[in-house]
């Protein structure tokens, strides 16, 4: 508070020698935005992943064995999985390729809001080998993305990002469909990928813990979710893109994800920290037949699974800023009845870097005997207006509350004001104070 006082004298002092009252022009007319803290993320019930597993393999033991590009599984999984989400309020869209000789399918699915210009999406390749019915390689992710959109609709989640999810044909064929998908992103659509979370192979029967070693708030999100467990986690060294997420990464997108590990051997001492065997692969199964449904370490796949939830409600929605320093201006600046000019009681910021963040507070303390006259605007250095209050609460005494503004957009260094005009005749009133806080 020491800061804020003797700050606040210095640009009173200021700006009444500097006469910096008089009304401005501003040139821009902007909403304060409530940003919303990321609620709770969910538990994703593990019977449910299951039950999407349960019906891969079934798919695939109708329709030969397997559920590989170009295969009648192939399609029958991708069906499966859009007929869920399509009940469950996405858009989605299915992306046909050709690779070697036959039609191949992505299938996106989008969460209907969020900012078009920053958007989080998750994915998994739902192919398997022509070996198998791909139950850890990859229905595992494929089930996990699914029931974790599924749980997004349920919560009718409003993140500030907008979700998206994937899922990729052709992988087996060397990333064939999520290559496809980000090659038809032009090139603006690329620029608003806040990020990518690639899913293969997360319960494997003798699981490690492996997160990506990419992105490094993506990372870190994953390992405070295994923190938080108390599960130690290891970087991811398998054949780095070796999956979904290179396709990504080659232009340019945040990547990130999770595994448990495919035909590489457990050592001893990883097997002393996440139990299993030691001396026998992740997954014995791997590319061969016996990757069914019996394949599946479930403790594996509930944490993974867990956790995809846990990265898409903390990374969906705005990074809540701390509250930096503050400024206030407690001087009383007499609000004349209407009709009259506008009023401004200045603050000048200073000592803060870069811009304004998302979450810039305001609190405002006006004396008043009839709030329904007044409006009320944040004025930014540049002139930008946001309003705060405009003649809602009719007869009201007093305006004393605080709002969450985003100036994420304004520079924060400079003469900031709370403007103030009265345009109803009668009742009057001052500014008491007023306080922003970065
Ligand atoms: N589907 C991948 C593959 O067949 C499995 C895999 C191997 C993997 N190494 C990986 C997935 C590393 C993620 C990260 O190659
Ligand atoms: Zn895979
Ligand atoms: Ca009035």
């Amino acid at each position: 508070m020491s800061l804020s006082v003797s700050r606040r004298l210095a640009a009173v002092t200021a700006l009444a020698v500097a006469g910096l009252f008089a009304a401005t022009a501003p040139a821009a007319l902007a909403s304060p935005t409530s940003v919303a803290a990321a609620p709770t993320p969910p538990d994703i019930p593990l019977a449910n992943v299951k039950a999407h597993l349960t019906q891969l393999q079934s798919i695939a033991t109708a329709n030969g064995g397997n559920r590989a590009h170009g295969r009648a599984g192939y399609k029958a999984s991708i069906d499966y999985v859009k007929a869920k989400l399509d009940a469950a309020g996405f858009t989605t869209t299915l992306q046909t390729f050709t690779s070697s000789g036959a039609t191949g399918y992505n299938l996106i699915a989008d969460w209907p809001g969020g900012d078009p210009n920053s958007v989080l999406m998750s994915g998994a390749h739902l192919d398997s080998v022509t070996s198998g019915a791909g139950i850890n390689d990859n229905g595992s992710g494929s089930a996990a993305v699914l029931e974790t959109a599924l749980a997004v609709s349920r919560a009718g989640l409003t993140p500030t990002k907008h979700l998206r999810f994937g899922w990729w044909g052709a992988e087996e064929l060397g990333l064939v469909g999520s290559k496809y998908y980000v090659n038809n992103l032009p090139t603006a659509e690329r620029a608003k990928f806040a990020g990518y979370l690639n899913f293969d192979m997360i319960g494997s029967p003798n699981p490690g813990y492996f997160v990506y070693d990419d992105d490094p708030t993506i990372e870190q999100t994953f390992k405070n979710y295994y923190a938080g467990l108390g599960v130690p986690t290891e970087i991811e060294t398998e054949g780095d893109g070796r999956s979904d997420h290179a396709s990504f990464k080659n232009v340019g997108i945040p990547v990130g994800g999770l595994f448990t590990g495919a035909s590489n051997t457990k050592t001893a001492a990883q097997a002393t920290k996440w139990g299993g065997t030691s001396g026998q692969a992740f997954d014995r199964c791997y590319h061969s037949s016996c990757d069914t449904t019996a394949n599946i370490n479930d403790t594996a796949l509930d944490r993974n699974s867990d956790a995809i939830a846990y990265a898409i409600w903390n990374l969906g929605f705005a990074t809540p800023v701390p509250p930096g320093p503050s400024f206030e201006n407690t001087a009383d600046v007499t609000i004349p009845d209407s009709p009259a000019a506008a009023v401004n009681s200045p603050i000048t910021v200073s000592g803060v870097t870069g811009n304004a963040p998302a979450t810039t507070k305001v609190d405002v303390n006006i004396v008043h005997t009839y709030i329904g006259d007044l409006v009320v605007d944040l004025v930014a250095p540049d002139g930008t207006l946001y309003n705060l209050h405009n003649r809602t609460g009719g007869s009201a005494d007093n305006i004393v509350k605080s709002v969450t503004v985003n100036a994420s957009s304004e520079v924060a260094n400079g003469v900031w004001k709370l403007q103030v005009k009265d345009v109803a005749a009668q009742d009057v009133g001052y500014i008491n104070s007023w306080k922003i806080t970065f």
